[in-house]
């Protein structure tokens, strides 16, 4: 399997109670226990993670489910450490990404109940649609909204170049704190790969123009598309698929949420 060649910085790994715990040298293992425990501010809650703030950090846990969750953690332990390796290797490439501080498994005679990532909390920064919308409510001149999406482009590419596919690249999931710099949370959805298919390229850029074309025109979103186009693919073509993708994407969430009950 491909997988993502680590810094040579080395990292710790120890027991600790009855965990095993994955940090920084700088970071004590109390101090990351202390966080995993504390009640914190929640942010969000899915049905496999809990995403909770505790001062400056961010704990990402995933500790639910009964026997069957104990049984998906253990079997399948490198799936629950991608946070902690992709955040460690954006780092190295120098691509924007929260600092990953440790990752802490919890459990007894090599069953793992709980798995959780410790990062550093982007104080001061939102994430990329709130932002745009922003931009566009307040009236920011088109300069400033072209820069800003030629920036993103830019650091969607360079993640790309590095070999690195984010399976949720929605604009929920990019944050930025003056529309300069870029950084990309929800870690543990990144993946290394060889080369971008086509595959990989559409499912990105149908989550990205999802994301935008609520607030923007297409005068501002092809352009955007433009910056990231597949090589060798024709443009006017891609546009046409990306929109059409959209749609569907759309429908399906909005089927989604009337089975969840949820308003419109
Ligand atoms: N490092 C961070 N700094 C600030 N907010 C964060 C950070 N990581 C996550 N969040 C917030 O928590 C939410 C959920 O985190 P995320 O990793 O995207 O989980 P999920 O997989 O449930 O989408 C994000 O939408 C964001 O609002
Ligand atoms: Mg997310």
């Amino acid at each position: 399997m491909h997988t993502f060649t680590l810094p040579s910085e080395p990292m710790i790994t120890e027991h600790c109670e009855d965990a095993v715990v994955r940090r920084r040298a700088d970071i004590s293992c109390a101090s990351l226990l202390e966080m995993i425990s504390a009640e914190g501010e929640t942010l969000k809650v899915s049905p496999t993670t809990e995403t909770r703030r505790v001062d400056g950090y961010v704990v990402k846990a995933c500790s639910r489910g009964s026997v069957f969750g104990v049984l998906k953690r253990t079997l399948r332990r490198n799936r629950y450490r991608r946070g902690w390796v992709a955040g460690l290797y954006l780092e190295q490439q120098g691509i924007g990404a929260p600092r990953v501080e440790g990752l802490v498994e919890k459990g007894r005679w090599g069953f793992i109940s709980g798995s959780y990532l410790i990062m550093e909390y982007l104080d001061g920064a939102n994430n990329v649609e709130r932002y745009l919308a922003e931009m566009v409510q307040d009236g920011a001149p088109e300069e400033r909204i072209r820069t800003f999406l030629g920036g993103l482009a830019q650091t969607v590419n360079a993640l790309r170049e590095a070999g690195a596919f984010h399976r949720d690249l929605s604009g929920k999931n990019i944050f930025t704190r003056k529309g300069e710099k870029f950084y990309f949370i929800d870690l543990d959805s990144i993946v290394p790969v060889k080369r971008y298919s086509r595959g990989m390229h559409y499912t990105n850029h149908v989550q990205l123009y999802d994301s935008f074309c609520d607030y923007l025109g297409d005068d501002m979103l092809e352009p955007f598309m433009a910056q990231m186009l597949p090589e060798g693919q024709d443009y006017a073509t891609w546009v046409k698929l990306i929109r059409r993708g959209q749609m569907e994407r759309r429908t399906r969430q909005i089927e989604t949420w009337r089975k969840q009950g949820r308003s419109l």
